[in-house]
């Protein structure tokens, strides 16, 4: 793992935005998984304007989206449906056959998570994933506790993030479960990004880059993957003892 720091959300953001078009300049057909929320919303805008000046051609990359609320419906505003199709599906007109995202309102979930896993192995594994890091230390909706060699599945939320949660809806949502790409895809990714921006995740940044690794603080797993990076700004990383 290697750690990179930025002066501001922004530089962070475009350099992600810039990684996405170097792949899909290298990789034309690559798979790109991406989680939804306020940390990946200016890397998404980014990418949108980079690919419209560019005119690069997108129209065989494969997306797959890192996770969803259980039971909350594409139309709701907080899922992470509603935020691939306003920062990248509407912008950049992505037919729908590109885009794969848990159908989290399902009454097969099970059958989803497979359905998931077949798509990621069948299209030859994740090419770049992209993550962000939650207050409990929980990447997608792996949450503390979770095992390690987890595909898909679906969990039971965690306080901290059932309490965090409530930020992306207008009014009070009624959370319980998440469905989620697992530890071992994110172990298995050719590339990770674990992004951070912002002086309140500066603690779980130190947690996720210099303590132990251990499943009770999921995204401590960055320390083990070989072509993992952690990129945060210099307000994300100002409780870290190495800052270079
Ligand atoms: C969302 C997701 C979550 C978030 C995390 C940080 O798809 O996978 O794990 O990445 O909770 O959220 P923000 O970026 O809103 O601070």
């Amino acid at each position: 793992m290697q750690l990179k720091i930025y002066d501001d959300h922004h530089k962070l953001s475009d350099a992600v935005a810039d990684e996405i078009m170097s792949l899909v300049k290298t990789k034309p057909g690559a798979v790109l998984c991406l989680a939804s929320g306020e940390t990946p919303r200016l890397t998404c805008q980014l990418f949108v304007q980079k690919v419209k000046n560019e005119k690069l051609d997108i129209s065989q990359l494969t997306m797959i989206g890192l996770d969803e609320w259980v039971n909350i419906p594409p139309s709701n505003e907080g899922s992470c449906h509603y935020f691939f199709k306003n920062e990248l599906i509407n912008p950049l007109h992505i037919p729908e056959k590109q885009v794969h995202l848990f159908d989290a309102m399902s009454d097969k979930l099970e059958n989803e998570c497979r359905r998931m896993d077949a798509l990621i192995r069948n299209n030859g594994g994740i090419d770049l994933m992209i993550v962000g890091i939650g207050m409990n230390g929980h990447i997608g909706f792996n949450e503390p506790g979770v095992s390690f060699d987890n595909y898909s599945h679906v969990i039971d939320l965690d306080e901290t993030t059932l309490t965090v949660g409530q930020k992306y809806f207008k009014s009070k949502a009624t959370l319980q479960k998440g469905i989620t790409l697992g530890l071992k895809h994110l172990q298995e990714s050719k590339k990770v990004l674990l992004l951070a921006n912002g002086a309140k995740k500066a603690g779980v940044v130190t947690k996720t880059v210099e303590e132990e690794v251990t499943n009770t603080f999921p995204a401590s797993i960055m320390q083990t993957h070989a072509n993992g990076f952690v990129m945060v700004d210099r307000e994300a990383a100002s409780l870290l003892k190495q800052k270079n």
